[in-house]
């Protein structure tokens, strides 16, 4: 049996598919269409491995979505494929609803042609999962208990708006159609392979090299954070045990301010390796907030644990120290995806704040 996953050249859709392969054995066909957050390079690992069946392509390109689901026939879709940075959907919002909202919708809708042609055994079996954000859910006064599934939707930005709106379908794909569906909605990841646009690792790389940390207002919204890895463990749980239709909340138990995100990777890069000019907090420097900006994010993870017996490996301490040493030790890695157009991000993004 095969998985099509899409996406799968990204941040969280490579750590799964490397995940994949290390606890099942089923070939994956990967569908991505390397945008700027592609890379082939975190999936160099599987080069010569024939499970591997990399596709370059648009989840909204539907004659190529169907000819993959007729020559793999997969068992599953796992739809990570995505526009996923918030203040991109700020500065250009057109590619978020192209991708998310068409793209998903596209996706669906090849997923429901494929699969009323099965047999019954095989129909009973396919799952098409969704991977979408607590975003979609707005955002939470202090001291609001965290979003559970039944939280209303009121996603606050473009990307968030796009992904709620992915979801909606996802949702009525199975009410409708009866799609064997499964959505999850996860707080913040990091981990290997980060693109450095997101916080974690554009601390890091800046610090690195001697550069501001830019904090957004006054560095106080909140997050909750978990590391790819157990999302990767959580997807699998879903896919393996979730009942179709539900959607399932996925979070480390985890919120910090993010100023006290940027402190902890300060001081871990000034233990790993020491800075002749100083603690790197230094470069800590407050910049204009991010329009919208949501204060707080917490997730409820409780009906994942009840239900399906998934809680996450690594507490935030063992997990941002791995990730610290994967980029110490990955500096090419680093140094390949800065390359002409991230420099091009880093000047719309950052000059004018
Ligand atoms: P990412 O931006 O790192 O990767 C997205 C991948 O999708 C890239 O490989 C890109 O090339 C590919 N892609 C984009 N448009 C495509 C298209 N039209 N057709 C095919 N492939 C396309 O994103 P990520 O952080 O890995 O997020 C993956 C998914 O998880 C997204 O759906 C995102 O909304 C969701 N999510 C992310 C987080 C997070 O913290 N990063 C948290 C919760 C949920
Ligand atoms: P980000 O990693 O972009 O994820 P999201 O917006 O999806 O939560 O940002 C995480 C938090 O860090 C968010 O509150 C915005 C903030 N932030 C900064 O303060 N500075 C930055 O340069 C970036 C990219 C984010």
């Amino acid at each position: 049996m095969t998985i099509l996953v899409t996406g799968g050249a990204g941040f969280i859709g490579s750590n799964f598919v490397l995940d994949w392969f290390e606890h099942a054995g089923e070939p994956v066909v990967n569908l991505d269409a390397l945008t700027y957050a592609g890379n082939l390079r975190n999936l160099a690992s599987l080069a010569g491995d024939a499970r591997h069946v990399f596709v370059r392509g648009d989840i909204g390109d539907r004659p190529l979505v169907d000819r993959l689901l007729a020559e793999h026939r997969p068992r599953a879709i796992v739809n990570f494929a995505a526009e996923s940075h918030v203040d991109r959907s700020i500065l250009g919002p057109a590619a978020f609803i192209k991708t998310n909202v068409e793209g998903t919708f596209t996706l669906l809708e090849a997923a429901r042609v494929f699969v009323q042609a099965l047999e019954l055994a095989e129909r009973e079996r396919f799952r098409f999962l969704h991977v979408s954000t607590d975003e979609v859910y707005g955002s939470l006064a202090p001291g609001a208990p965290a979003f559970t599934e039944a939280h209303p939707f009121e996603p606050n930005s473009p990307y968030s708006a796009s992904k709620a709106a992915s979801d909606h379908l996802v949702r009525a794909w199975h009410h409708t159609y009866g799609l064997p569906v499964l959505t999850t909605n996860c707080s913040n990841n990091y981990g290997p392979y980060h693109f450095p646009e997101k916080l974690i690792p554009l601390v890091i790389v800046n610090a690195l090299a001697g550069k501001p940390l830019p904090v957004y207002g006054d560095g106080l919204q909140v997050r909750d954070w978990l590391y790819v890895r157990d999302h990767c463990s959580a997807i699998r749980t879903v896919l393996a045990k979730g009942r179709p239709g539900e959607t399932y909340n996925v979070g480390g138990w985890n919120e910090k301010p993010n100023i006290e995100i940027v402190k902890t990777v300060c001081a871990l890069l000034d233990e790993m390796r020491p800075d002749p000019a100083g603690a790197r907090s230094r470069l800590i420097t407050h910049v204009k907030d991010r329009p919208g900006h949501d204060r707080r994010y917490a997730i409820d993870a409780r009906k994942i644990e009840r239900e399906l017996g998934w809680r996450p490996a690594e507490t935030f301490e063992t997990g941002i120290r791995k990730t610290v040493r994967w980029y110490l030790d990955h500096a090419d890695w680093v140094h390949e995806v800065q390359s002409g157009a991230y420099r091009d991000w880093v000047a719309a993004n950052y000059v004018a704040r």
